[in-house]
């Protein structure tokens, strides 16, 4: 209770984020990549962290760093997401999953760079596995699992869509549509739903406001 009221509520509990693109490699040189930077799950992390938690930051290839102590895992591709997220997803009691994991990888990965031979060239690409639904599978029932859902249309359908196929407490929905939510930007506008399909707008704030916002949220479930 004394942790409480000096404003560490989460000691004690141990929370997984996912923050950063992935990249799926062409071959030695190129890659398939995302915009995303990794601002938005660096502040979820370090929020976490400032609230007393335990934080493991598993994140892809970013410029970002953490200001706060935490475990930090640096993966490349979607499949090290994956490994390293199953390794990690049984000992956390919170969740959030703010990568931008890549839906498609290459079938195979040259070990050599390709040459410009031919005057036309396409990639076979196969799906990866969803992260946020195999541990949505996975889950207990003393877990919470937070997704986020980046939409450009029918936006709210989407996200509810997919808070349910993936077995998520909260979803956090980003749409492209957003004056003052992108990529690059240091603001974000989120709407969150919860499992009874309730909605909370938010303002366009800092990503690190946005934060907060998220994990306000998510304390009210514990
Ligand atoms: N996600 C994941 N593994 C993937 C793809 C996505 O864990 N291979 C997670 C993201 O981290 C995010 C959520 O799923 O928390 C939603 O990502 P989004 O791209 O909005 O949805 P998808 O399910 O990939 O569907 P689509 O891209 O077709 O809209
Ligand atoms: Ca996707």
């Amino acid at each position: 209770e004394d942790f409480i009221r000096k404003g560490l509520p989460l000691l004690g509990r141990k929370v997984l984020v996912t923050a950063g693109p992935t990249y799926e490699a062409i071959d030695p040189v190129r890659f398939i990549g995302n915009h995303s930077s990794g601002k938005m799950g660096f502040a979820i992390a370090d929020e976490f962290a400032r609230l007393g938690a335990e934080v493991v930051l598993i994140t892809g290839p970013t410029a970002e760093k953490s200001s706060h102590t935490l475990k930090r895992i640096d993966i490349v591709s979607a499949a090290q997401m994956l490994d390293a997220c199953r390794q990690e997803f049984e000992n956390a009691d919170i969740t959030v999953m703010s990568a931008a994991v890549a839906d498609y990888t290459p079938v195979t990965t040259a070990a050599q760079k390709i040459k410009k031979t031919t005057e036309e060239f396409s990639l076979e690409l196969k799906k990866t596995t969803d992260i946020l639904a195999s541990l949505g599978s996975l889950k207990r029932a003393d877990q919470i699992l937070v997704g986020f859902a980046l939409e450009t249309e029918n936006e709210e359908a989407h996200a509810q869509a997919k808070l349910t196929r993936k077995n998520l407490d909260l979803i956090v929905l980003n749409s492209l549509n957003d004056k003052g939510a992108g990529f690059k930007m240091n603001t974000n506008k989120i709407t969150i739903f919860n499992r009874s399909f309730e909605k909370t707008v938010f303002e366009t704030k800092s990503k690190t406001a946005v934060a907060k916002d998220i994990c306000n949220e998510i304390l009210k479930l514990l």
